[in-house]
């Protein structure tokens, strides 16, 4: 295993210990967020856990289902306790850039019906500013080149720098049937404008920013563990 994937390991598997029997837990999406997965299994098989899960993606569900985890619907649980997910960038507000997997619309609703969310990390996600990682935005197909001829116009940003994303030379489809442009923006100057400013267009549905939701990231690094909350 390389270091970086120790590193993912050892983030994943100790906010694991957020969890107590009986809660309502989100599940995340991604490399990270995976060692939770399967520490959870783990702790439902040996040590008895009972917790009721819904998956951020069906990547996730998949992965949960294999390990022995009870999932349910978002809607019959009427809020959860907290959601464990990982991030593609996390600046020191704690705001974070999500969505390389592709999942950040599902992840966005289960972190915003999470009491608390939990943020799994090596240390390569910390960062001064957010815009190195390409801002994914999830766009409906029918109009995604108007979209991004809008997007263009209210970040300034070229269209050859606002990426359609693809998978073995087609379009990358979401969970939700949408595509993603990726925006190649290299720097974030105020988040929370550019959120609302992005999700005032019809044809986007949300974007990876996560402002003012985060409350603790488990990061780990070389030095060992941090846990920096908000
Ligand atoms: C999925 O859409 C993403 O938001 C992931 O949570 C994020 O990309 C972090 O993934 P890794 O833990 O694989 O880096």
């Amino acid at each position: 295993m390389s270091s970086k994937e120790e590193l993912k390991k050892t983030a994943g598997i100790h906010a694991a210990k957020y969890v107590k029997n009986g809660m309502k837990v989100g599940l995340g999406t991604g490399s990270t967020v995976k060692y939770t997965i399967l520490e959870l299994g783990r702790r439902i098989k040996e040590e008895n856990l009972e917790i009721m899960c819904v998956p951020t993606s069906i990547a996730t569900e998949k992965l949960s289902i294999e390990n022995g985890i009870q999932l349910h619907e978002l809607s019959s649980l009427d809020g959860l306790d907290l959601v464990i997910d990982g991030a593609d960038e996390f600046d020191k507000d704690l705001t974070l850039i999500k969505g390389g997997g592709g999942a950040l619309v599902r992840e966005k609703i289960i972190a915003q019906a999470s009491k608390q969310m939990i943020v799994v990390a090596d240390d390569s996600k910390k960062v001064e500013s957010l815009g190195r990682f390409p801002l994914p935005v999830e766009v409906i197909q029918f109009s995604w080149k108007e979209t991004r001829r809008q997007i263009s116009q209210i970040t300034g940003l070229p269209e050859s720098k606002i990426e359609k994303r693809n998978q073995n030379n087609n379009s990358f489809i979401t969970d939700n049937g949408n595509f993603i442009l990726d925006l190649h923006l290299e720097t974030i100057e105020n988040p929370q404008k550019l959120e609302s400013d992005l999700n005032k267009l019809a044809g986007v549905l949300d974007c990876g920013l996560f402002c003012n939701i985060a409350n603790i990231v488990v990061l780990a690094g070389k030095n060992g563990l941090e846990i920096i909350s908000n």
